[in-house]
């Protein structure tokens, strides 16, 4: 009688949202899955986030009247600049944001139907035409709501095991063809695994002394919403991947200056749903000097126009975060663990300086009226103060923001199957046998600027994509 050989796992590299998501689908797929995260704890990045994750044509947005929502392509083509409209992309960049965009609305459901994750309320951030970022009414922020409602579905499942504190340090490869992972843990010993991998390794924004400063040395001394922590990027190049749009950082205009600690290299964010739900930015002298829900690219320039100052060796601007008492309550969650924190503080209208309170009436003379926004700013959120003297003992909630490092757009190149890209004999690029790839850690997709709230998607989107595709592979095989 011969015995079969137990089927080899789908290994998946981080365990962040990307990671979780390819997990789901490879376990659905009847794979076992082998998590690895080198950290102590899962859920990487995407479990600090906070505005939401993007999605057109939900219930969600049409129960705030939006009916139809077909502006999700363009305006992310939009966001993608110069970058989009290069003759020869290295990646099909038109198709990945196809099917980042056309299948957002059912990576929404499968996180609110299948999960049970709340994500009714919807806010618009910059660059977005219409309300598409979803998150919670709650109090769990977005990003811990999902990473968590994913960790708990796939520790239900006995295929499935998580392993911290694991670090992938090779990628094994033979016959061209990605094999398996080298790793280590605590007692140093290294371990191998064997079976398709789904690498999820997130982005390189905290690798400021690493790849950071090999491709934008400008940004030297700029804080970053980023814990420090090197990139993994190296092991894919050691298999030959190619790499699309290495120098496209980006710059989130709002990372919270801490007066109790202002130098400090890394900052809290200042989620752009506090925009998006009607707060502005006001100078050092007062005035209001951009659209607020333009991009994050064009927002942080128009912030890093205005003069600096380097505090201990960070270099950032000091902009004041203003949000009327409307767009307080609508970000309550958000604001109560700000002020808690004493990066936010309420003050009564007539405690603020005299330009600024004008500054204030500016503003709510414009929103009152629905008028012509000299900036063009044309969603106003909840804003709901009055000017002049009926708002003078009106709370309103004040922070002061610097733009921060916060989000790597390029990385490995990949394809619509979420398959990991390299060079091949003759020009062009072709998959590598044996790895997939989802998240952060990928590149193309956001070309120049990346929209607020598309980063949770493309980790769900792709995320799923290459989990059923390495899972498929061992049913192929
Ligand atoms: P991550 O979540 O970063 O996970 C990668 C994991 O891989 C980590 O746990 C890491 O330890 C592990 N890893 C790395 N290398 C190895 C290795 N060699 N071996 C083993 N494990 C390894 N985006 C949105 O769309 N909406 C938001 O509201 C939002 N808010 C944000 C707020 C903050 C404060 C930050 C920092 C980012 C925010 N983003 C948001 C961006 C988004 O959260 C991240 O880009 C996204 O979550 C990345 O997910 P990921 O799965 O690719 O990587
Ligand atoms: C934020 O909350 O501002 C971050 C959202 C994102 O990075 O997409």
């Amino acid at each position: 009688m011969t015995t079969q050989a137990p089927k080899k796992p789908v290994i998946v590299v981080g365990s962040g949202l990307a990671g979780l998501s390819a997990a789901h689908e490879a376990l659905r797929a009847g794979a076992t899955v082998r998590m690895l995260d080198r950290a102590p704890k899962p859920g990487g990045n995407s479990i600090k986030a906070s505005s939401g994750i993007n999605g057109a044509g939900t219930r969600f947005q049409q129960s705030l009247g939006i009916a139809k929502d077909d502006s999700f392509y363009s305006d992310t083509v939009r966001s993608a600049g110069a970058r989009f409209a290069e003759s020869s992309p290295p990646v099909d960049r038109k198709a990945l944001i196809e099917i980042l965009t056309s299948q957002s609305e059912s990576a929404v459901n499968w996180l609110a139907d299948e999960l049970n994750v709340d994500l009714s309320v919807v806010a618009q951030l910059g660059g977005h035409s219409v309300p598409r970022t979803h998150r919670g009414g709650g109090k769990l922020p977005p990003g811990a709501a999902i990473v968590s409602a994913l960790l708990d579905a796939l520790k239900a499942n006995s295929n499935f095991s998580l392993e911290n504190s694991a670090d992938v340090v090779e990628l094994l490869s033979g016959d061209g063809a990605v094999k398996g992972v080298s790793y280590q843990v605590a007692d140093g010993q290294p371990h191998e695994l064997e079976g398709p991998v789904v690498f999820a390794a997130g982005g390189f924004a905290g690798d400021a002394h690493g790849l950071l400063s090999k491709y934008r040395p400008d940004l030297a001394g700029i804080p970053s919403t980023n814990e420090a922590r090197p990139a993994s990027h190296g092991l894919l190049s050691a298999v030959r991947a190619s790499f699309v749009d290495m120098d496209s950082v980006q710059i989130h205009p709002t990372g919270f200056v801490d007066p109790k600690d202002p130098g400090s290299a890394y900052k809290f964010l200042a989620a752009e749903a506090l925009r998006g739900e009607g707060g502005i930015l006001l100078s050092a002298e007062g005035k209001r000097f951009i659209n607020e829900l333009q991009t994050r690219d064009v927002v942080s320039a128009a912030i890093m126009a205005l003069p600096h100052t380097t505090v201990e060796k960070t270099r950032q601007w000091e902009v004041t975060l203003l949000l009327d008492p409307g767009a307080c309550e609508a970000t309550t969650s958000h604001i109560g663990f700000y002020l808690w924190k004493g990066l936010v503080q309420k003050k009564k209208v007539r405690d603020l300086a005299p330009e600024v309170i004008a500054s204030v009436d500016k503003y709510a003379t414009l929103v009152s009226e629905n008028g012509e926004d000299e900036l063009g700013r044309k969603a106003f959120g909840h804003w709901k103060l009055p000017p002049g003297e009926a708002n003078r003992d009106e709370e309103v909630c004040v922070g002061t923001v610097t733009p921060v490092v916060h989000f790597t757009m390029g990385g490995v190149t990949f394809d619509s199957q979420a398959r990991v890209l390299r060079p091949k004999e003759g020009g062009g690029l072709v998959p590598i046998p044996g790895l997939w790839a989802a998240g952060e850690i990928t590149g193309g997709i956001h070309g120049a600027n990346r929209l607020g709230g598309s980063s949770l998607l493309e980790c769900a989107v792709f995320g799923r994509i290459a989990g059923a595709e390495a899972a498929k592979s061992l049913t192929n095989a």
